[in-house]
């Protein structure tokens, strides 16, 4: 089994951690798209011309059996056309998870960080209008503009990054919102300083996990047998932390530069 994931930048690897646990015996290529990082600043034309060059470029140059689409601004932007256009492949998207914080907000007061991109999109909307309305749910969107650039330059803990989360999450906090979605991969890697300025009990919620057992499901149904070893190969198609992966991931994987023209 050949998978291709791909992001903006470092947050597809919090999807790629998930999926290294999960799925064995395959080859993992990870592009990290940080030429054109951030996504979520981006129009969704120019997401949805990323990402189908990105996929062009594993099917041809890998020869990939499944994508998976680790960044919630991509899929917004481009999931739909990704399918009609390879309806062979495997294609699994990321989503904020607002089914589960639904399900688990004693409250009903959740909060949604999101990329700007992410939440004016239609695919958001129709998401919410989906599953709000089951249980009486307040939700506080909160698109997030420069988060991401702070993530990608290592300031995870960084004091100016706690200033901008302080900004979004205290009045969440004076709400009442106990259950956050982390509505773009990037986020889990905040995680710590959103607990922090949170202060009481809080649910975080990251769909790494699910999104790498629907793969296995959908592989399995290929024929894939799960055993031995997954490799992973890293490439970039512009700057990037290499001390982060190498945090995220636990081991040091090497990055390769790539460009997307065949
Ligand atoms: N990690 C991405 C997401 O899940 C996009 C971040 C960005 O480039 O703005 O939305």
């Amino acid at each position: 089994m050949k998978v291709g994931v791909f992001d903006s930048g470092l947050g597809g690897l919090t999807v790629v951690k998930s999926i290294l646990s999960t799925l064995k015996g395959a080859e993992l290529y990870y592009i990290a798209d940080t030429q054109h990082a951030p996504y979520g600043e981006k129009t969704q034309a120019e997401i949805l011309s990323y990402s189908l060059d990105i996929t062009r470029y594993f099917i041809e140059k890998h020869h990939i059996d499944a994508l998976v689409v680790a960044c919630n601004t991509a899929t917004s932007a481009a999931i739909e056309t990704l399918r009609e256009t390879y309806p062979e492949l495997i294609i699994v998207g990321t989503e904020p998870g607002i089914k589960p914080a639904i399900e688990t907000t004693r409250s009903g007061k959740v909060g949604v960080l999101a990329t700007p991109a992410t939440l004016q999109g239609e695919k958001y909307q129709q998401l919410v209008d989906a599953h709000v309305g089951k249980r009486e749910i307040s939700l506080y969107e909160q698109a997030c503009p420069g988060l991401v650039e702070q993530i990608e330059q290592g300031k995870t803990e960084h004091p100016e990054t706690e200033t901008m989360l302080r900004n979004w999450l205290e009045p969440m906090q004076k709400e009442g919102v106990d259950t956050i979605v982390l509505g773009c991969t990037h986020y889990p890697l905040v995680s710590s300083l959103i607990e922090k300025i949170m202060v009481h009990h809080l649910n975080l919620i990251h769909t790494g996990d699910a999104i790498a057992k629907r793969l296995l499901v959908l592989a399995r149904e290929k024929g894939h047998q799960n055993e031995g070893t997954t490799k992973l190969h890293i490439y970039a198609t512009g700057e990037i932390e290499e001390k982060s992966i190498s945090n995220l991931i636990g081991k040091k994987v090497p990055v390769s530069s790539v460009s997307l023209t065949l």
